[in-house]
C-alpha cells in the first residue's frame, strides 16, 4: 500500500483514535490484508498502541494479517456442523489443497479458513466460498466446488 493511499485514509477519519476500526477496515479493503508496515503507520499516526491494533485485527474474522489467496472457502466448524461432518470436508479439502486452515496456496490462489458458527446450522456442514454459502456440504460437492472455482479462474486466464 502506497503512503498516499495510506494518508488518505487517515486523512477520511481525521486521524481519530476512535476511528481505529474504520482505518483497518479501509486497509483491509484497499490492500486485500493489512501489513506490518501499514499497522505500524496507523498506530503512530492515530496514536494508539500497536498492541491494541493487533487485538483488534485478530478479533475480527474480518481482518487478516497475512495476504488472502485469489478465492476465500470458509469451511464452517461449529458444533452443529461438526458433528455433521465438518471433519471430513477438512480432512479431504486439506488434502485437495495441501494447506490447513489459516493457511494460503502457494500459487496464492486459495485460502482456507474455519469459523466457528455462520449461522446456518440447520443446514450443515455449511461452506462459503468467495461470500457465496453452500449448504449440506459433503467431501465430494466441495471437492467439484474447489475444482469449479479453479478451473474458472483457468478459462478467464485462457481467454486474456
Ligand atoms: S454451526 Fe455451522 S452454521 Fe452454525
Amino acid at each position: 500500500m502506497t503512503e498516499q493511499t495510506l494518508g488518505a485514509i487517515l486523512d477520511t477519519y481525521g486521524h481519530e483514535p476512535r476511528c481505529l476500526v474504520e482505518v483497518l477496515q479501509d486497509v483491509q479493503h484497499a490492500e486485500g490484508y493489512i501489513s506490518e508496515d501499514a499497522i505500524t503507520t496507523v498506530c503512530e499516526d492515530l496514536g494508539v498502541p500497536l498492541m491494541e491494533a493487533y487485538r483488534v485485527a485478530r478479533f475480527y474474522k474480518a481482518f487478516s494479517l497475512a495476504p488472502r489467496g485469489k478465492h476465500v472457502v470458509t469451511v464452517c466448524d461449529g458444533t452443529a456442523c461438526h458433528v455433521r461432518g465438518t471433519p471430513r470436508l477438512f480432512d479431504d479439502v486439506c488434502g485437495q489443497l495441501g494447506i490447513v486452515p489459516g493457511e494460503t496456496t502457494d500459487d496464492g490462489l486459495f485460502t482456507l479458513e474455519s469459523v466457528n458458527c455462520l449461522g446456518a446450522c440447520a443446514l450443515g456442514p455449511v461452506v462459503v466460498i468467495d461470500g457465496v454459502y453452500h449448504d449440506r456440504v459433503t467431501p465430494g460437492k466441495l471437492r467439484t466446488l474447489v475444482d469449479g472455482v479453479r478451473n474458472a479462474g483457468e478459462e478467464v486466464g485462457a481467454d486474456a
